[in-house]
């Protein structure tokens, strides 16, 4: 295996550029990751408050990040879905805020966290270590209808076809126990159903729903973001969201809309802006990067 040892931040130009970094005002990075966007904000002059609640995340920026920036970085360990009380309790007043949902190319390409099918691994899926169930608990345990609604949550279209064939396999012990199993499994159940053929690998969609699921990812972006609406409407500030798949930016449209029209928010761009195609060119991982913002006006 291969690890390229770095993940490229996403739409960084067009981030710093809509979070309008100002020299001295602080900012919160809500997804730490690699680094990327923090890095930027602190070259630009800005502080940040950066969040990952992967362990291993925050002991990489603690040991390149915080000796280059003194008194200019903290970095949290926590859920960003509790951004408002972590903030709060930093004591600084944010400017903006910027989200970067999903995973970094360092979790993807780690085998033990089992987010990729094309690595064996174990089904473990979680982006905090340290908590809750793994993919294969969630197999081993929900029952045919609770699996059919997970993978009809991550849009797979053979929901039902493949909670049933998984809760057979239960049944006859045969679970798949590894990712390339897993993986394997749901393409038979493809085959079996006359899809021969398709542009992605059959199982995408079933391990992102499967993702989405162990890490609480729809729970933890509705709260997040009444979270950074508490923090930036005090004063005022920016939110900037970058989105990787139409069951995120959902969320983000709606809730950005419902702020817009109660009157608390303005859009700083009405449509999501999508990567320009030479990024999309060298980081296929951005391809499908959408980006919105708004405004949140004072009370
Ligand atoms: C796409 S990566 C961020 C990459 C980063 N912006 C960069 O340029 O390097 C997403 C990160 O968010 C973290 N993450 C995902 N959900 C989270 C949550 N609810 N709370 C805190 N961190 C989360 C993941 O562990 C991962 O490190």
């Amino acid at each position: 295996m291969t690890l390229s040892g770095e993940h490229r931040p996403v739409m960084l130009a067009e981030t710093m550029e809509w979070l309008d970094i100002q020299p001295g005002q602080w900012y919160v990075d809500a997804n730490l990751g690699g680094g990327g966007h923090t890095r930027a904000i602190l070259e630009r002059g800005g502080s940040v408050v950066a969040i990952d609640r992967d362990r291993e995340a925050v002991l990489r920026a603690e040991e390149s990040l915080l000796p280059l920036f003194p008194g200019r970085l903290e970095i949290l360990r926590g859920n960003n879905r509790e951004i408002s009380s972590l903030v709060s309790a930093t004591g600084h007043a944010v400017r903006g805020i910027l989200f970067d949902l999903g995973w970094s190319t360092l979790q993807g390409e780690d085998p033990e966290r089992g987010l990729s099918f094309s690595e064996e691994g174990p089904l473990d899926m979680r982006l905090d270590a340290d908590s809750g169930p793994t993919a294969g608990d969630l197999l081993e345990s929900l029952p045919e209808s609770e699996l059919e609604r997970l993978f009809s949550e991550g849009d797979e279209p053979l929901a039902l076809p493949i909670a049933r064939a998984l809760v057979q396999a239960r049944r006859e012990g045969r679970l798949p126990r590894t990712t390339t199993a897993l993986a394997a499994f749901v393409s038979g159940v493809y085959y079996r159903k006359g899809f021969r053929r398709s542009r992605r690998h059959p199982a995408t969609r079933a391990f992102m729903a499967l993702r989405i699921r162990v890490n609480g990812e729809y729970e933890n972006l509705e709260d997040s973001l009444a979270g950074s609406r508490t923090l930036l409407e005090a004063s005022g500030g920016r939110l900037i969201v970058l989105s990787f798949h139409s069951g995120e930016d959902r969320i983000v449209k709606r809730r950005f809309r419902s702020w817009v029209s109660d009157g608390g928010a303005e859009f700083l761009f009405r449509r999501s802006i999508a990567p320009g195609e030479v990024e999309v060119s060298e980081n296929p991982r951005a391809r499908s990067a959408r980006m919105r913002g708004v405004l949140l006006v004072p009370r």
